[in-house]
């Protein structure tokens, strides 16, 4: 059957409670759609673990920065559906702004503390949006199980703390960053990268495997992202952040031990493009 698509939270509401008067269990799939294979392999993992997969196409203007590429972000329902149907999601959310903030709209939930560093430093407001956003469809979808991807880590751990402090009865996944053959992660907005430009994308996925050898060989912190940087910009990135910090706070470190997780993170722009990549440390 083919993914219904459904415009309303009441219509969402309904399809969801049928469900679960079944005894059925709910998959949910948050994005802002022109969907990649990234986005494909949390469908596939809902689909696998849960009897209804639903997923939410919202380009959330609330987790834009004034500056940032709302208006030309890419969009594509037809690709999507076709896409998501391959994959056997059951329904799509695709609600217009107003059915999602129908003014005056005055509530907004923000997790302290998290987002100080990493992209939180860059785009101020932004996790904000980001909670904002995943709380309202936690509560019209209600999902058992809800599946992010650890390409965008620090949106993950936040969202993960915002579901533990405020109660929400969801288990988040975190499933692995998927990768085209050379590296580079998955992105929507990798279409705005020019050839040369995704050609040169690939240094921060050897830059990231570079730092966590060196990491995990006991090389300084400060030694390791300083040249972490120097391969990057050399290859005509413009850094953003590359910094180590703690999983649990996500603060940044200077000296690592044994018996602790880590993330090694880096964003940085290949011309319009901002892109983030990360690797998960455990010591
Ligand atoms: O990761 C994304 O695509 C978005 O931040 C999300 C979780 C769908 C919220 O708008």
């Amino acid at each position: 059957m083919p993914a219904k698509l459904v415009k309303t939270i009441s219509g969402v509401r309904k399809a969801v409670q049928q469900v679960k008067k079944e005894g059925g269990k709910v998959g949910f799939v948050p994005t802002m759609g022109y969907l990649h294979e990234g986005h494909l392999s949390l469908m596939r993992q809902a689909r696998k673990e849960t009897d209804f997969v639903v997923i939410s196409i919202f380009v959330n203007p609330l987790q834009f920065g004034p500056k940032e590429d709302l208006n030309r972000y890419p969009r594509d329902i037809n690709r999507d559906k076709r896409l998501a149907n391959e994959v056997g999601v059951d329904l799509i959310f695709y609600p217009d702004e107003n059915e999602m903030y129908p003014q005056p709209f005055r509530t907004f939930v923000e997790v302290k503390e998290l987002d100080e560093y990493l992209c939180g430093r860059s785009r101020p407001g932004h996790f904000r949006g980001v909670c904002t956003v995943v709380a309202k469809l936690f509560n019209i979808v209600q999902p058992d199980i809800a599946y992010f991807g650890q390409k965008d880590i620090q949106q993950a751990r936040i969202i993960q703390q915002m579901v533990k402090d405020l109660n929400f009865p969801i288990k988040i996944k975190v499933m692995p960053i998927i990768r085209e053959e050379d590296g580079v992660a998955k992105s929507s907005r990798n279409v705005y990268l020019s050839q040369s430009q995704r050609e040169s994308a690939c240094i921060l996925y050897k830059a990231l495997c570079y730092g966590k050898e060196k990491i995990k060989d006991n090389v300084r912190p400060t030694n390791v992202i300083k040249k972490m940087k120097e391969m990057i910009t050399k290859e005509g990135g413009k850094i953003d952040y590359v910094e180590l910090v703690d999983w649990a706070n996500l603060k940044p470190v200077n000296k690592v031990e044994k018996g602790k997780k880590y993330i090694l993170a880096v964003a940085a722009w290949f011309g319009k493009a901002r892109l983030i990549d990360n690797e998960v440390i455990t010591l």
